[in-house]
């Protein structure tokens, strides 16, 4: 295989880190020589395997029962987290998830449409007249939130609360894998929270999602506190960080390649097909762990059963022996495969609310703010193993 151009650029050992700083500012060329010289990476430090190339990881995400979720898609685990679908193997997955799947359908989706592009115009009107703003903190953060809550049935008030709480529970201080005391408590916090709501909702039923959960019934099963607690905590976490991540990502990728952004003010109805790529090209999420359940021969090496392993997203979706011109962002590219939202038996669940939040949001922006300019000097990234984006994103609607 050709050495990839960056490879040139990073002489001397190998070393992929999830928790590494470094990694987080920019993981690619470390991800370019990962597919060239050791598509079964291991890391004896941490004691995990990584694959890198788009076929194994595809294969693994399919092969669920050689690569289990039990142990979940974090590489230090869940803890102490309520028992979420992501976090189990089928069938119970399976059975679980057809309980919820029947709220986020893409006719159920396209219904909120209207809700979501009038959520994003009333965050960003403000904006023109303020300039110089901060993406995350003024339009990304909120708008999945507003619409994951509402679904919940949780009150306005307690946005920026639960917003804050699910961000430290994914922070990380530089090469360390644990939750920080303050993500432990935050995530004790969001427990505690829904489990009140939970509550609250078996005594008194409305018409959000939660009453609904409570009341679902599968093969004469009913979710416990505990199941429903957990897909709260799940829609919260797994909905809203990636979400938020993604909606920054791309204005940054569309500010850094200005021909483009252009180009799309004058045809919106490529907007759909520019996400598609934000997502292939910079994925929010980027790293997926899963637990061998018996020895994998793979590329002369053998992963032992019982270790853990990271699929990795990020490097899949730039497979050039995968996808043509992997290595370029092409906002006008026909859509390809790509593992943003993974494959097989976890294919996310919010995938169209993803999409139409994506769509509808830059629609708006490009519409609203063509000429926005982002002050990257200012800007900060999130610092989380799986997750990749921008914490802070200084922005000025260049109106
Ligand atoms: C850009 C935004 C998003 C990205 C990149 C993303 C990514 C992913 C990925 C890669 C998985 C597969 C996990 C695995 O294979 O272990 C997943 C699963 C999941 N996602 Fe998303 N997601 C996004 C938005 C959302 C939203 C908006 C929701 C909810 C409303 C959501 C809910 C879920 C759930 C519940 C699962 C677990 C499904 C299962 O285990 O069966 N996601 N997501």
């Amino acid at each position: 295989m050709p050495r990839p151009k960056e490879w040139e650029a990073m002489a001397g050992p190998l070393v992929y880190d999830p928790y590494s700083y470094h990694i987080h500012e920019d993981p690619y060329p470390t991800y370019a020589r990962l597919r060239a010289e050791a598509p079964v990476y291991y890391n004896a430090e941490r004691n995990f395997y990584a694959l890198s190339r788009y076929q194994d990881v595809r294969d693994a995400m399919q092969d669920w029962e050689t690569f289990s979720s039990q142990g979940g898609v974090a590489l230090e685990g869940s803890g102490k987290a309520p028992p979420m679908i992501i976090a189990m193997d089928p069938p119970r997955q399976t059975k679980l998830r057809r309980i919820i799947s029947a709220a986020f359908t893409p006719r159920r989706v396209a219904e909120l449409e209207p809700r979501v592009r009038q959520l994003a115009q009333t965050l960003l009107r403000p904006l023109v007249e303020q300039q110089d703003f901060d993406f995350i903190d003024d339009f990304s953060g909120k708008l999945p939130m507003a619409v994951i809550a509402s679904l919940l049935g949780v009150p306005d008030s307690d946005h920026e609360m639960l917003r804050a709480w699910s961000d430290l529970v994914l922070h990380r201080e530089p090469n360390d894998p644990r939750v920080t005391p303050a993500g432990i408590e935050a995530a004790g916090n969001l427990v505690r929270y829904f489990a009140d709501t939970v509550e609250q909702r078996c005594r008194q039923p409305g018409s959000d999602l939660v009453s609904a959960l409570v009341e679902a019934e599968v093969e004469g099963d009913r979710l416990s506190r505990e199941e429903v607690l957990g897909f709260c905590y799940l829609l919260i976490i797994a909905g809203n960080e990636t979400t938020t991540k993604m909606l920054g990502n791309a204005v940054a990728l569309l500010y850094r390649y200005p021909e483009q952004r252009r180009r799309l003010v004058g045809e919106p109805s490529r907007i759909a097909d520019a996400i598609e790529e934000v997502l292939r090209f910079e994925p929010s999420t980027q790293a997926l762990a899963r637990l061998a359940t018996r020895d994998v021969g793979l590329h002369g090496r053998t992963i032992p059963r019982g270790a853990r392993v990271m699929l990795l997203i990020g490097s899949a979706n730039r497979d050039e022996s995968a996808i043509a011109r992997a290595g370029e962002f092409d906002a006008f590219r026909t859509p390809v495969a790509h593992l943003a939202f993974g494959v097989g038996t976890h294919f996310c669940l919010g995938a169209s609310l993803a999409r139409l939040e994506g769509r509808v949001s830059l629609e708006e922006i490009l519409r609203i703010m063509p000429n926005y300019q982002i002050d990257f000097a200012r800007s900060q990234r999130v610092h989380s193993a799986n997750v990749r984006g921008y914490a802070h994103l200084p922005m000025m609607a260049g109106v």
